[in-house]
């Protein structure tokens, strides 16, 4: 194992995990470690992704295992493990047995990783995030929620698609939970520097953001399962920019202090990514509408934390 490369922990070997195992491992500068309590399952994934090293031209270490000791000191471990949602079904629907499955593996991170960033992946995320947090007792620079990324993803392709324009000049924003209340900011994107009022009338806007919000029901709702293509891509756009120390601000959960008069609670919000997992969390200045959709989308996740009984 070559020592200078960061090592990085997927904890649950179903769709997105493992397609987020294969993601990372093909950038090739991270040793990657792909951890399910299903027998053998990890380990059969993880060995069709090393073969696919070969053909792809990376050389880094990808293994598959049921055991935590093999994934001690990880520098970051995401966190995958968990039950999907069914058509039909909310995000909030998975809580109860989430939560126990999330407790379970933060108690392990604690144990054996206990220097870490943890990316939680696994729905209601946001409460996830909240609750790996106060029990991990790590600082809040090292717990990040991955939703704002895959989210504002979503949000540049309905517009690329709309306007028939290149989605790399697309610059946009979702901020609040991941789920219902999230809060897509058209008024701070643009494409080319250009306001997108500039090309679309209001309604088509609103009819994009709600798009947004329903966009992992409308995946969900047509192949029967939870979406993983663009989840495992945002979690990867995420683990590049700490690895790389890229200093990229990019909109994640993260636990608020205070910032946009919010306390507490984890809820998505622009963030600077890097070498430290939240290096600094930025403050855009919000419209009062804008400011009141990101405090309802808070207290969401905050019913949440109630029902969690963290308090
Ligand atoms: C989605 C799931 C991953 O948004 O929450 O598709």
């Amino acid at each position: 194992m070559n020592n200078e490369h960061k090592k990085i922990t997927v904890v649950g070997a179903g769709n997105v995990g493992a397609s987020c195992a294969q993601r990372i491992a093909e950038r090739g500068y991270v040793d990657v470690v792909l951890m399910d309590i299903v027998e053998s399952l990890p380990q059969g994934k993880a060995l069709d992704i090393l073969q696919s090293g070969p053909l792809l031209g990376f050389s880094n270490s990808i293994i598959g295992t049921n055991s935590y000791q093999e994934t001690t000191n990880s520098d970051i471990t995401i966190i995958t493990a968990g039950v999907t949602r069914k058509p039909g079904m909310s995000r909030d629907d998975l809580l109860l047995a989430n939560m126990e499955i999330v407790k379970g593996v933060t108690d392990n991170i604690v144990n054996y990783s206990p220097d870490s960033i943890i990316i939680m992946v696994t729905n209601p995320l946001d409460a996830m995030a909240q609750l790996a947090f106060r029990l991990s007792r790590f600082p809040r620079n090292r717990v990040i929620g991955m939703s704002g990324v895959l989210d504002t993803a979503r949000f540049k392709a309905f517009i690329a698609m709309e306007l028939n324009i290149s989605v790399r000049d697309i610059q946009a924003l979702v901020l609040g939970g991941h789920g219902d209340t999230m809060v897509p900011i058209p008024r701070l994107t643009t494409v080319s520097g250009i306001p997108i009022a500039e090309f679309l009338p209001e309604e088509r806007i609103n009819s994009i953001v709600d798009r947004t919000i329903k966009a992992g029901d409308e995946v969900l709702s047509k192949t029967g399962i939870s979406a993983y293509y663009a989840p495992s891509a945002a979690i990867a756009r995420m683990v590049d920019a700490i690895v790389l120390n890229e200093n990229k601000i990019l909109p994640c959960s993260a636990y608020l202090e205070g910032e946009y008069g919010i306390n507490g609670v984890f809820v998505g919000v622009p963030v600077k990514l890097g070498r430290s997992g939240i290096e600094d969390i930025i403050e855009v200045k919000l419209t009062p509408q804008e400011s009141e959709a990101l405090m309802r989308s808070a207290e969401a996740v905050r019913e949440l934390d109630k029902i969690m009984k963290l308090d």
